[in-house]
């Protein structure tokens, strides 16, 4: 097997600036081992109140934004636009400190704003640099504007807070999300579906995408790395600010840090045969000797995007982190357990999903949680048009017939188009939802089919949609009335009888 593997480490790919061009204030250096204040500094201020202030969630703050599965999650009143993310990480002290500041128009009237978030002391929050009032309540951070913003109007918000970063159990899963360290010491976020308030206050939901600055400060020689592009790091008396842009909007709970003894690995073939700048996330002993077959995934990018359309982003590529047995599509950057990724065949399944992912879920993302198939359904549809692909026809046949019966076996399947909140990662979602799109491919023949997949990417791609969205652009394409077949298969109790591919 040809193993060229062009593997430049960080040092080559990196402009390392001197001290002139650093904004880093002066630090007190490694030996204090204190860390530098964030790359912008945000001045606490203490107001003293004589009356005891109104408890703004009294106000006019809005719990959530009524996403089917999880209410709660989520905030209305304004949009966000970027998102920038100014963290210094301290492994030593296990301290984060961090300011994030966040570019947001008002979508009606507002007073009162409020953002996903728990836990970390909050030590100053400022909106368009002037300091306000806020309170936290229910896993919201309640912001009191400096007045009434008018509909249409911007406006900045920043927070600045400091604290350990913890996993925070997950409504839909049964692990926590978030923050995570592994037993060598590397610090992840993987935080689909409610896990980012754990490390960011966001607007935590799929509806409202947008665009991330990342500085992450950290310690040399740690690597930091995050969505999107690295823009340049910044080195000042033994620490680094690795400085990474997404210029892509992008969901909240794709966002991610990972940082540790990590090495950024380009693959330069994989890069020229997809025309996708493809690095990836390793740690040493992975870096000199690639796992089979991730040098794949230039392959796997150009074949994904002859079926789809262009892949979506400008880069793409995997980190590996241990103690973690699933993995997470991330936009731009998926996460892999090590465990994952010590099973070859089962890593180049699991390899396509997540990058099947970039088109399906990170560029088209499901407006609603409770459309999770439109993620998991195609993600793992094509798993089994890479399988059609790279073993035939046959081989593809076989699977879609034997996971159709490993569905028969599990009890309790909720239907894919309508998924338990606390199931929301269910094999009906995942498989019953793949049988679904085969289902589609049989009724309205090759043609109609991969024209409907370009179509529903093309025109929400770096945007939001729904089922019915889905549905209306596979009945347009192929002329036919489609609400039968979606009906059975998305919503009906038992799990249909797979269509017979023969006539
Ligand atoms: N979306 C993941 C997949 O590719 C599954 C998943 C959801 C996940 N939330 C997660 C994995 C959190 C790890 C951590 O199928
Ligand atoms: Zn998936």
């Amino acid at each position: 097997m040809n193993r060229r593997v062009a593997a430049l480490l960080v040092a080559a790919i990196l402009v390392s600036s001197c001290a002139e061009s650093d904004p880093l204030p002066a630090d007190p250096g490694p030996e204090t081992a204190a860390p530098p204040p964030s790359t912008t500094t945000l001045v606490t201020t203490t107001t003293t109140t004589t009356a005891p202030p109104v408890p703004l969630s009294d106000a006019t703050t809005r719990l959530g934004l009524g996403d089917s599965r999880y209410p709660e999650l989520g905030n209305g009143g304004y949009d966000v636009a970027h998102y920038t993310v100014d963290l210094t990480f301290d492994p030593e002290h296990d301290m984060l400190s961090a300011l994030v500041s966040i570019d947001a128009t008002a979508t009606e009237p507002v007073d009162t704003i409020s953002l996903d978030f728990i836990g970390f002391d909050i030590t100053a929050v400022k909106v368009d640099n002037e300091s306000v009032d806020f309170d936290r309540s229910n896993g919201k951070l309640n912001v009191r504007l400096p007045a009434v913003v008018a509909a249409g109007d911007s406006f900045v918000i920043a927070i600045a807070y400091t604290g350990t970063p913890q996993a925070v159990p997950s409504q839909a899963l049964p692990f926590e999300v978030g923050w995570r360290t592994d037993a060598a010491g590397i610090r992840y976020v993987v935080a689909e579906p409610d896990g980012g308030r754990s490390w960011l206050p966001l607007n935590d939901h799929p509806s409202d995408k947008a665009t991330y600055t990342f500085l992450i400060t950290v310690p040399e020689p740690l690597v930091a790395a995050a969505n999107g592009t690295l823009q340049e790091r910044i080195t000042d008396l033994g620490w680094s600010t690795w400085v990474w842009e997404s210029t892509d909007p992008m969901a909240s709970y794709l966002a991610t840090v990972v940082i540790g003894e990590i090495e950024i690995v380009v693959d330069e073939a994989s890069s020229a045969e997809s025309g996708v700048a493809v690095r990836n996330v390793l740690p040493a002993d992975l870096a000199t000797a690639l796992p089979i077959p991730l040098e794949r995934q230039g392959e796997m990018i150009e074949f994904f995007a002859k079926l789809f359309g262009s892949y979506p982003f400008d880069s793409y590529g995997i980190a590996v982190v241990g103690d973690f047995e699933a993995a997470l599509e991330n936009q731009t950057l998926s996460i892999f357990g090590r465990s994952v990724v010590e099973f070859p065949a089962f890593f180049e399944t699991v390899l396509v999903h997540e990058l099947a992912h970039q088109w399906f879920g990170n560029s088209v993302t499901p407006a609603d949680w409770g459309d999770i198939w439109l993620n998991e359904g195609f993600a793992t549809y094509a798993e089994w048009l890479w399988l059609e692909h790279t073993r035939g026809r046959a081989a593809y046949e076989a699977t879609i017939g034997g996971e159709r019966n490993r569905l028969t076996l599990a009890a309790d399947l909720q239907p894919p188009g309508d998924p338990l909140a606390e199931d929301l990662f269910s094999v009906s979602v995942y498989v019953w939802g793949g049988l679904t799109l085969h289902a589609l491919r049989v009724e309205i023949g090759d043609d109609a089919f991969f024209e409907t997949l370009q179509t529903y990417y093309a025109t929400y791609e770096n945007s939001i949609a729904t089922t019915a969205d889905f549905i209306a652009i596979a009945e347009a394409v192929s002329g036919s009335d489609l609400s039968a077949l979606f009906d059975q298969w998305l919503y009906s109790e038992v799990v249909p009888e797979l269509p017979s591919t023969a006539g």
